[in-house]
């Protein structure tokens, strides 16, 4: 509702006629005019003008009181008994309009700013963490808790950090058209990084030694959305780079983590395979106690020794250090830990599947 404050019509003081204190006539005229204003204000705010406009300093009815100083002795009982029962009378008729427009606006906002204790609950749903975003940082806080840094490297890479400076040869068939998602120009040499194991040779040439860290990120692959595939997907990459690391030290942390992630009656088991970027290489087997098939060897990733090679790209002296590097998909992790069985699921953002695995923020 508007609130005007200008007295409108015979309210204005300026325009309004002043009565002669003793023109008992013009006295009621003026009292009349009063009245009719006062009933005519639709709200507080209206009677605030009306108030000002009939009992101000500047009213009709306050400048003819002054006029009373001016006048004869005799005349001044009159005129006094003449206009202090008009003043009285509007201010009676200001008061009663007072109660009536407060009561209107009370009963207003009591309508207006009801609350309906009955009405149902606003229904948004509350979101919930991602399952692949929890897993990830619940592996990070694993490594963070043994000294370990979390470094990152970007998604669109060089084709030399991903493959070259990995020991990757030229003609090696990963870098093919049909397993890497290039980005144009050819002549730029970029794509989509294929795995994270790129940020091992950013960490080794931006950090010092000796390094411990793990890269967690998405990766990117040309392969078809199905139940065991995606072509955008996560892993999680370690590596240690120290004087006299050895394949034990690999073998102690990888069976640590293990134990924190599967269980006291988790294991691991290595079967040599090959990484162009470690030798010797591994295949990382997890002893899964809590598989749904039963306790079994479920294959996690892979792992190694850092390629001397690959210290060299990174301008580190193989005499001097050695490193041991891991690499596993968080996809493929929470599957088997969690039995989830279709990739399709972690990426349709249905808020019902990441529920299942509590409302973490
Ligand atoms: N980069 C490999 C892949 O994407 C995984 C991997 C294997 C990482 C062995 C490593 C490693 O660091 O030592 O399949």
């Amino acid at each position: 509702m508007s609130e005007p404050t200008q007295p409108g019509g015979s309210a204005d003081p300026s325009a309004a006629v002043v009565p002669h204190p003793l023109d008992s006539d013009a006295v009621s005229r003026t009292v009349d005019n009063a009245l009719a204003d006062i009933a005519a204000a639709a709200d507080l705010g209206e009677l605030k003008g009306a108030r000002i406009a009939h009992t101000g300093e500047k009213s009709p009815l306050s400048l003819a009181n002054r006029g009373i100083g001016a006048l004869a002795k005799d005349e001044k009982a009159a005129a006094g008994k003449n206009i202090g029962p008009a003043r009285s009378r509007i201010n009676q008729a200001l008061a009663a309009r007072t109660t009536e427009l407060e009561a209107e606006r009370d009963a207003r906002i009591l309508v207006e700013e009801a609350v309906d204790v009955t009405a149902a609950p606003r229904r948004r749903r509350a979101g919930a963490r991602h399952p692949l975003s929890i897993l990830q940082e619940r592996v990070s806080d694993i490594f963070v808790g043994m000294g370990w840094e979390i470094a990152e490297g970007p998604e669109v890479e060089s084709e030399w950090f991903n493959f070259d400076a990995l020991n990757f040869k030229p003609d090696h068939p990963a870098r093919e058209m049909q397993d890497t998602f290039f980005v144009e120009p050819p002549e730029a040499h970029l794509l989509m990084r294929t795995h994270t194991s790129p940020v091992q040779v950013r960490a080794m040439l931006e950090r010092d030694l000796p390094l411990y860290v793990l890269c967690p990120g998405k990766v990117f692959r040309t392969d078809e959305l199905d139940a065991t595939h995606t072509p955008v997907f996560h892993q999680f990459e370690g590596l240690a780079i120290d004087r006299n690391l050895s394949m034990a030290d690999l073998r102690g942390t990888l069976e640590h983590f293990a134990r924190l992630m599967f269980g006291d009656d988790a294991g691991i088991r290595l079967r040599p395979n090959y990484f162009p970027f470690t030798e010797p290489s591994a295949e990382l087997d997890i002893w899964h106690p809590g598989a749904k098939g039963g306790p079994q060897w479920i294959e996690w990733g892979g792992c190694g020794m850092v390629h001397p090679n690959v210290l060299r790209a990174a301008g580190i002296d193989p005499e001097q250090y050695s490193g041991f590097a891991f690499g596993m998909g968080i996809e493929r992790t929470l599957m088997f830990r969690n039995e989830v069985g279709d990739m399709r699921d972690m990426i349709e953002g249905d808020v019902r599947f990441s529920e299942h695995f509590g409302m973490e923020i």
